[in-house]
Order: C-alpha cells, then structure tokens, then sequence
C-alpha cells in the first residue's frame, strides 16, 4: 500500500529506508502529502511514525530513498534547510528552552529557524503569540507553563520558523477534554490559515476531527491509506491494532 495521490504534492517521499544497524524501521515509504491539506498518521507503537518525521524532516540521513519538498530533491540536506524551506516539526517529547520566556523562545525560533534578524524575529514572535492563544504568557517562563500552554508553545515554536508545512508528533497526550479540544481548535485554524499539516496522533477522536486522509503505518510500513474512516474500519488495521491500545 503506497500513500501516493495524482495531484501536484507538497511533499514527496519515494522509497524511504531507514535502519538502525540490524534494525530496520522504515521500509520503502511512499508518501504524498498535498498542499492544505490535513494529513493523519496513525500506527501501533514502534510502527516507525516519529522515525518517519525524522527522515521528511532531515532529522538524520535515511539509508536509502528520495524526498522532495515543492520539487526540490532534499537528498543531502540538513534539517535547518528544510527547515529553510519551509518544513517544520514538533517534538513527541517537547524540547522548549525552560529558562527562556515564552516570548524570548520564540525570538530564538525565528532567528535560528528562519534566520530572521532581531526586528523581523520580535514581529514574526508577537504574530505567532497572537495565532497560538500564548500572548498572556508571552512573559512567562516556559518551565512555569501549564500542559496546554506547553503543547501551545512547541507548536508556536514550530510556526516562528515560517513553515509552510507542519509535522506535529504526537502533541495530543496528556490533556484533558476540554484541553484537546482547544488543541484541535488551534489546528483547525492553522489550517483554516492555508499550513499544511501531517499529524500523529494515537488520541483517535481528536485526530479525526481534523484530518481529511489518514495513513496507518505498522512495521515500518504503510498498511493503509485513504478516507479516515475507512482506514479505521480496514481488516488490517483492525489487525494491527489488536494487542495494543488505541484510543
Ligand atoms: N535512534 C534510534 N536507534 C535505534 N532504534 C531506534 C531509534 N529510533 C527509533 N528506533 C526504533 O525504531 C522503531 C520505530 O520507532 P518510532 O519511529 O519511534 O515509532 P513510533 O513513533 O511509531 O512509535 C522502534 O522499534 C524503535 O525502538
Ligand atoms: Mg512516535
């Protein structure tokens, strides 16, 4: 099963492996993901979802296969020049500078991210606290920040760097009800702001809110790809799922 469609994608991967020594965790990968759209990835633990964000991400070199983002080829680039590009990610475990205040977070985002210079970071900075929700915690630290607000942040991390697409691992867990559904508010806005978005998440009925195609991975691979509910009802996702626990 390939994750590929017949429009123009933003993002193309083709044949991705990746394995760690005798391991391997990625097994040739297809995907497409189109401009706008919102994109779930669903899988059992170890299914190689974060992996996957890795390797889209340039979080380390694949063994083998091809990625490109608006047609450029990404082979032998680096993570901050797809970063550059306009591809960025949130983290399953969020790694905001704890010291640092929301605010000065963002600043270093946007510098370091997108190479803005200070003017340019502090406006990029004060319109990404508007759109998260954060602009009452712009001052605070971020190690003082509540559950949500620190999802808020990883988040607003992501957005200071000016992505154009948007991978967001696994940024559900851990929230209330009430919490999720402020997150799902948020994202829903991203999107409605035109971001592509590729979303991992085990928290099904959040998730499902959001996308419009879903892909479960399981063993590296793509197991099924297509309109949400139909991959949750598929016979192998059922399968790969036994033994675990979806929500
Ligand atoms: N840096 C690494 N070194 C060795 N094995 C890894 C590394 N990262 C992930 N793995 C292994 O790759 C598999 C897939 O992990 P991961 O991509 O985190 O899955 P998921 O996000 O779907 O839970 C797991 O078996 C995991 O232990
Ligand atoms: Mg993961």
């Amino acid at each position: 099963m390939r994750a590929v469609v017949t429009a123009d994608p933003i993002l193309r991967a083709r044949g991705v492996n990746k394995s760690y020594g005798a391991l391997k965790v990625l097994h040739d990968v297809d995907i497409d993901v189109l401009p706008g759209e919102a994109l779930g990835i669903v899988g059992p633990n170890g299914a190689g979802k974060t992996t996957l964000f890795g390797a889209l991400a340039g979080s380390f070199p694949v063994t083998s296969g091809a990625i490109s983002f608006n047609g450029i080829d990404l082979t032998g680039t680096r993570a901050s020049d797809r970063c550059q590009l306009g591809i960025a990610r949130t983290h399953q475990v969020p790694r905001p500078f704890l010291g640092m205040t929301v605010f000065e977070n963002l600043l270093v985002a946007a510098q370091s991210g997108a190479r803005l210079d200070a003017a340019a970071a502090t406006g990029r900075a004060a319109d990404v606290l508007r759109r998260t929700g954060l602009a009452d915690a712009a001052n605070r630290p971020a190690a003082a920040l509540g559950l949500l607000d620190r999802k808020r942040l990883e988040v607003a991390r992501a957005l200071a760097t000016g992505p154009k697409l948007i991978l967001l691992d696994e940024i559900g867990g851990g929230l209330t009800e009430s919490e999720l559904i402020a997150l799902v508010d948020l994202i829903q806005s991203l999107r409605s702001e035109g971001l592509t978005i590729v979303w991992i998440e085990h928290i099904l009925h959040a998730l499902m809110r959001v996308v419009t195609r879903l892909i479960c991975m399981s063993e590296g691979r793509i197991l099924a790809e297509g309109e949400p509910r139909d991959v949750m009802a598929n016979a192998e996702v059922q399968r790969a799922y036994l033994g675990s626990s979806p929500e």
